[in-house]
């Protein structure tokens, strides 16, 4: 029987019947889709695997989309108490999560060549296609060979100066700040130094983001740091529409800020060949020239050019972000936790004195470093960290099937009250070598472990250290009216939701 409606006439017998068609064909297509998107949401069942209740179409993204990722990690993490492992569906992606802090050192070290590779939702295009994040396998080996000896000890010591410089200008920034009484919100400030920092180590430019934020490398810089968060999903949702939007010249990083980069690192190299500078100013421009490859050498220990834009460019995505994160917490933790902040700088006095932070003098600042590590504990910026199983392997007892990705808790277990006791408590003193020897080894693991770790790890810690140290010794950062702790992170990423806002007064 067919409705009628007031105002209009009955629909005819063909007019049903195809509204019906329409609405059976409607129904088939939802009931297609919902088959699509839960096929593999009996992996960890066949697997013997516990999951939390999963939704049909989302699996548990959409957990994270309501609760956020943090909230969502902790209370999984808690449900699965007793567990190594559990299941998670990210969409339509089977991820087993790994608790078991043994498990995770096998994954990291022991079996690492069976967990070679990160998952890569979708190829990039060039030039932001070869870098160390997301290259696989033996191609990753071999730029992650070539470019290490970049971050090794001496050549670190070589790039500090760039560090040291930039914290200078940093200081004569917070000097004037703390004549205008104004308050301070850290990560916007944090965030235009370490891009000052990173532009100079690793594009050789001198850009000033501190006084002017607004100039051209810095809004192309955050444009690659601020990916289009809708196509994000959407190729997580459907990873194979990854290399669709990419072929449409629709990428996850707008290509045009790429393409910039790639021409400031050109014009770098160009002049300094023309100009014989090159080697003279100790950044990572300079050591990855030498790497550069030349008609005819052996590809094996040489990078394209290609290749050289990729890590400058992955520099810059993996550096700014995270270090101006752990600058932002410290300093804001400090601020209101004043008894802390009194130790660090009486530490700071006795083992520097009036000499301005450099490589050498901040080795010692074993408080300082007890206090980032906290706040990094707190706050990781690598909220997880994810490997690929390239070939099938049984991991303490867990069969772990070729393909399936892993993912470590990473904030989580560094908030696992088992481990951590009052994990909302900011207390360096976790980190005494006492406290860190009663500990498991894989309990803190902010830069990930093993041969895939974090390349830029000593570099980041020199620069936090330089340039907390430089304020301590100048200044002390308090709470404002503006200060809200406990702070509540956002959604996605390791940063307050009300901002890490202090003001900074002078020392007597
Ligand atoms: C406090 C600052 C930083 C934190 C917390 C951090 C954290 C991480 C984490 C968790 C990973 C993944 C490790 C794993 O999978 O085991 C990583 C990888 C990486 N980080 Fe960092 N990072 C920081 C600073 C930097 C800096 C300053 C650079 C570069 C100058 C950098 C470059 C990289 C690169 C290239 C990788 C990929 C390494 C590979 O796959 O071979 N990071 N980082």
């Amino acid at each position: 029987m067919c409705l009628k409606f007031s105002g209009t006439d009955g629909l005819s017998n063909m007019e049903c019947f195809t509204l019906s068609l329409l609405g059976l064909a409607i129904l088939l297509l939802v009931l297609a889709f919902a088959k699509f998107m839960s096929a593999s949401h009996d992996t960890f069942h066949k697997m013997g695997i516990d999951t939390p209740p999963t939704s049909l179409i989302l699996g548990h993204f959409g957990l994270s989309v309501k609760f956020g990722v943090f909230k969502v990690q902790t209370e999984f993490y808690k449900m699965f108490k007793d567990k190594k492992v559990y299941g998670w569906y990210d969409t339509r992606t089977p991820i087993l999560v790994i608790k078991d802090l043994d498990m995770v050192k096998e994954i990291m070290v022991k079996s690492f060549n069976h967990f070679i590779d990160r998952r890569v939702p979708m190829e990039h295009d060039l030039p932001f296609r070869d870098n160390l994040l997301t290259l696989r396998g033996s191609k990753w080996k071999h730029v992650r060979s070539t470019v290490s000896p970049t971050f090794s000890s001496g050549r670190i010591k070589k790039m500090s100066p760039h560090v040291e410089r930039n914290a200078k200008k940093l200081m004569k920034h917070l000097q004037s700040k703390q004549e205008s009484g104004e308050e301070l919100e850290l990560k916007e400030l944090c965030g235009c130094f370490t891009l000052d920092v990173i532009a100079s180590i690793a594009f050789g430019l001198e850009i000033n983001a501190l006084e002017d934020p607004d100039n051209k490398f810095s809004t192309e810089a955050k444009r690659i740091t601020r990916p289009n968060l809708l196509l994000f999903a959407l190729i997580l949702f459907f990873p194979e529409l990854g290399n669709i939007f990419s072929r449409l010249g629709l990428p996850i990083f707008p290509k045009s800020s790429m393409q910039y980069m790639a021409n400031v690192i050109d014009a770098a190299i160009e002049e300094r060949k023309r100009d014989g500078s090159e080697g003279k100013f100790n950044d990572f421009l300079d050591l990855v020239m030498s790497a550069e490859k030349e008609d005819g050498e052996a590809i094996k220990e040489r990078l394209t050019r290609s290749e050289i834009h990729a890590q400058s460019i992955i520099f810059l995505f993996a550096g700014l972000d995270s270090v101006s994160t752990v600058m932002s917490f410290t300093l804001f933790l400090l601020a209101v936790h004043p008894e802390c902040c009194k130790k660090a700088q009486a530490e700071v006095d006795e083992k520097i004195g009036k000499d301005f932070p450099n490589y050498e003098n901040v080795q010692g600042l074993n408080y300082l470093e007890m206090c980032i590590s906290e706040a990094i504990r707190m706050a990781p910026p690598g909220i997880f960290i994810d490997r690929q199983c390239v070939e099938a392997i049984d991991v303490q007892g867990v069969h772990i099937p070729k393909g399936m990705v892993v993912l470590i808790p990473v904030y989580a277990i560094h908030n696992d009250p088992d481990l951590w006791p009052e994990p909302e408590k900011f207390d360096p003193e976790r980190f005494s070598s006492v406290n860190k020897e009663s500990r498991h080894p894989y309990a803190f693991l902010p830069f990930g472990h093993g041969p895939r770790n974090c390349i830029g790890m000593r570099l980041a810690m020199l620069e936090l250290k330089i340039t907390i140290a430089a304020v301590l010794q100048r200044f002390s950062p308090i709470s404002c009216s503006k200060t809200v702790f406990p702070f509540q992170l956002t959604k996605i990423q390791a940063r307050a939701v009300d901002g890490a806002w202090v003001k900074i007064e002078g020392r007597q």
